[in-house]
C-alpha cells in the first residue's frame, strides 16, 4: 500500500498530487498551496493582538504550504516551505502550542505524536532551536523517522520534534546545511530534505525550482532535482551565490541586486540607493520583502503609500492592485537576469475580512486600505520574500551555489521538466550571468524624477486612449438630447 504522501492542504484542486505519473524520473514535484492566515494558535490568542503583530508575524500569517508525512504509520502534516532556514520541523502533539484546552483544533494542520510511530528513533535532545526573523520561534529536540513527501518515502530522516514553540504549524527548511540549527547547537550537520533527497535517488543533484505562481491562483509548485522549462518566459540566467564577507562559507541563497527600475504609463524610473550591489536573501518563508530605506522611500513615493502611524505600515489603496505600473528588478549587473513585478503582486488585503478604511486626515480617506508588500525592516539581511518571489521563477542549486532566475509564466498549464542529469550538472537551460560583478546603476545621489508615479497612482489610466472615447461618449448623448 502506498502511503498516502503529499496530498493537497484543501479542496483547491480536487487533482491532488497533479503531474505525479507525468513526472520523469530524477525528479519530485509538490504542488504548494498559498495560505493567506493560519488560525493563530491558543497561546498567541491569550495575550492581546495588535494589527501591526497580524501583519509583521510572518511565518504565523501565511505562506506556502505543503502536506508532508511523519512516522510509521503516517501521520499527516501540513508544513510551511521555507528557502530561508534548513531544518524540518513538526509541532509535538503534546506541545502547549497544541494543546487542547483552549481551542479544539489548535493545531489544525497537524502535529507528530512520536509513541504513535514504531519507526521512531531519537536523536538530539534539545538541539532544535531557531528565532525566524520575525521572532516567532521553535524549541525541541531532532528525532529520526520516516519522512513521506509526494510520491517519494524519505526513511530515517533528521527531523526536528518542536515541544516549545509560537508556531502552531510546522517548517519545511530547505536551505543550505550549514544553516541547520543543530550546527549551532551541537556541531552536527545532518542530511537536510534536498540532500537527502538526493541520497534517496529521488533526484540527481541537490537542487530545485520554485514556481509559486500568481497571488490570485493561490497553488504553485516546488519541482525537487529538475527544472519546468514551460513555467518561465525569456531565458533563465544563472548568477552565482553570494556569501558573507565573500568566505567560502555558503548558509543563504543570498544574490546581488543591481538595479531597480519602476515603469508605468507616464514614465520610467531608475532608483537609487548607496546600498548597490544590495546582497538580498531568497525567501520563500517571508511574505513581504525588505530592502534598504532610501530605496524603499522612493518605491513607496512611486506608487504613493501613505505610511499609518497608527499601525506603524505603508498603506496603499486597494484599487492600486489595479494599477499598469510594474518594478523591475536586476540581478548581477548589467547583463544579468531581469524579473518584473507587477502592482497586483504587491498591494496585499491587510485581513480576510472587510479591509479597514483611511481615515479622515488621508489624502485617501474613506478608502479600503490595504498593504504595500515592500518594505524596509531595518536590514540587512535584506529579504526578497512571497512579494517578489511570485513573479519570478527561480533554480537553487546547492551543489554549485548557483541561482537559476527568469520571469515567471503566470498560470501556465503545460509543463516540459527537465531533470538535472546529474549530481552537480549545472542547471537546465540556464546560462551563467555575464559580467556579474558590476553594477548597472548610475551613482547615488542621482534622484529619480519620478515620472512614472502619475501611471502608478492612476489606476486604469492609459494615455490618450481613455479620454478620447469618454468625450466622444459625451457629447454624443448631448447631440441625442436636442
Ligand atoms: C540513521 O541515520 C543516522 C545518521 O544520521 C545513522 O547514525 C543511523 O545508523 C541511521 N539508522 C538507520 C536505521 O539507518
Ligand atoms: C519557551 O521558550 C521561551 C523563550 O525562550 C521561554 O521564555 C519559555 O519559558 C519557554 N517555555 C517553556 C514552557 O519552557
Ligand atoms: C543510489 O544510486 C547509486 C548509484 O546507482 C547507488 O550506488 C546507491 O546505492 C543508491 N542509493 C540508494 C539509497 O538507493
Ligand atoms: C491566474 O488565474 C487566476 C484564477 O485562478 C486569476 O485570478 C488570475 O488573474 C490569473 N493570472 C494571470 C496573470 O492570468
Ligand atoms: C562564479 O563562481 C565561480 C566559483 O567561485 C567562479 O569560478 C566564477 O568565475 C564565478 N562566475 C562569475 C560570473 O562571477
Amino acid at each position: 500500500m502506498r502511503r498516502s504522501g503529499c496530498l493537497l492542504a484543501s479542496g483547491a484542486l480536487a487533482l491532488g498530487m497533479l503531474g505525479a505519473e507525468r513526472t520523469p524520473p530524477g525528479v519530485l514535484l509538490l504542488e504548494v498551496q498559498e495560505r493567506r492566515s493560519v488560525a493563530p494558535s491558543p497561546l498567541q490568542r491569550r495575550a492581546p493582538k495588535t494589527v501591526e503583530e497580524v501583519i509583521t508575524n510572518e511565518k504565523a500569517r501565511g505562506g506556502y504550504f505543503s502536506t508532508c508525512s511523519v512516522g510509521t504509520p503516517p501521520q499527516d502534516v501540513v508544513l510551511l516551505l521555507d528557502t530561508g532556514s534548513s531544518d524540518t520541523w513538526i509541532p509535538a502533539s503534546n506541545a502547549a502550542v497544541c494543546s487542547r484546552r483552549f481551542s479544539t483544533d489548535p493545531c489544525p494542520l497537524g502535529s507528530f505524536n512520536p509513541s504513535d510511530s514504531e519507526t521512531y528513533r531519537e536523536f538530539i535532545q534539545d538541539g532544535l532551536e531557531i528565532t525566524y526573523l520575525d521572532e516567532s520561534y521553535v524549541f525541541g529536540d531532532y528525532f529520526q523517522d520516516t519522512f513521506d513527501i509526494g510520491d517519494s518515502s524519505v526513511k530515517n530522516m533528521t527531523l526536528g520534534l518542536g515541544l516549545n514553540t509560537t508556531l502552531n504549524h510546522g517548517i519545511v527548511g530547505i536551505g543550505y546545511m550549514l544553516n541547520e540549527a543543530s550546527v549551532r547547537t551541537s556541531r552536527i550537520q545532518y542530511d537536510n530534505l534536498p540532500v537527502a533527497l538526493a541520497k534517496a535517488n529521488v533526484t540527481n543533484s541537490v537542487a530545485y525550482s520554485l514556481w509559486l505562481n500568481d497571488f490570485d491562483s493561490q497553488m504553485g509548485n516546488i519541482l525537487f532535482g529538475g527544472v519546468d522549462v514551460e513555467k518561465y518566459t525569456g531565458s533563465m540566467m544563472s548568477l552565482n551565490v553570494t556569501t558573507a564577507d565573500n568566505s567560502d562559507e555558503f548558509d543563504h541563497f543570498r544574490v546581488p541586486l543591481t538595479s531597480v527600475q519602476a515603469s508605468s504609463p507616464s514614465g520610467s524610473d531608475t532608483l537609487t540607493t548607496t546600498s548597490y550591489p544590495i546582497q538580498v536573501v531568497l525567501d520563500s518563508g517571508t511574505t513581504l520583502s525588505s530592502l534598504p530605506a532610501d530605496l524603499v522611500d522612493q518605491m513607496w513615493r512611486e506608487v504613493g503609500v501613505d505610511f499609518s502611524a497608527v499601525l506603524r505600515q505603508p498603506l496603499i489603496p486597494c484599487y492600486r492592485k489595479e494599477s499598469p505600473g510594474s518594478f523591475t528588478f536586476g540581478f548581477g549587473g548589467p547583463d544579468g537576469p531581469k524579473v518584473i513585478v507587477p502592482m497586483n503582486e504587491l498591494v496585499l488585503d491587510i485581513t480576510l475580512g472587510q479591509p479597514p478604511v483611511f481615515p479622515s486626515d488621508s489624502p485617501y480617506k474613506g478608502q479600503d486600505a490595504c498593504l504595500f508588500g515592500i518594505q524596509d525592516f531595518g536590514g540587512p539581511p535584506y529579504i526578497l520574500g512571497g512579494t517578489f518571489l511570485r513573479s519570478a521563477y527561480v533554480v537553487f542549486d546547492i551543489v554549485n551555489n548557483q541561482v537559476g532566475m527568469a520571469q515567471t509564466d503566470f498560470n501556465e498549464t503545460k509543463s516540459n521538466i527537465v531533470p538535472f542529469p546529474s549530481y552537480g550538472a549545472a542547471i537546465p537551460s540556464a546560462t551563467a550571468a555575464p559580467n556579474q560583478g558590476q553594477t548597472d546603476t548610475p551613482p547615488s545621489g542621482t534622484a529619480p524624477d519620478f515620472s512614472a508615479s502619475t501611471g502608478f497612482q492612476n489606476a486604469g489610466w492609459i494615455p490618450g486612449a481613455l479620454q478620447l472615447p469618454a468625450i466622444l461618449a459625451i457629447s454624443l448623448a448631448f447631440w441625442a438630447a436636442f
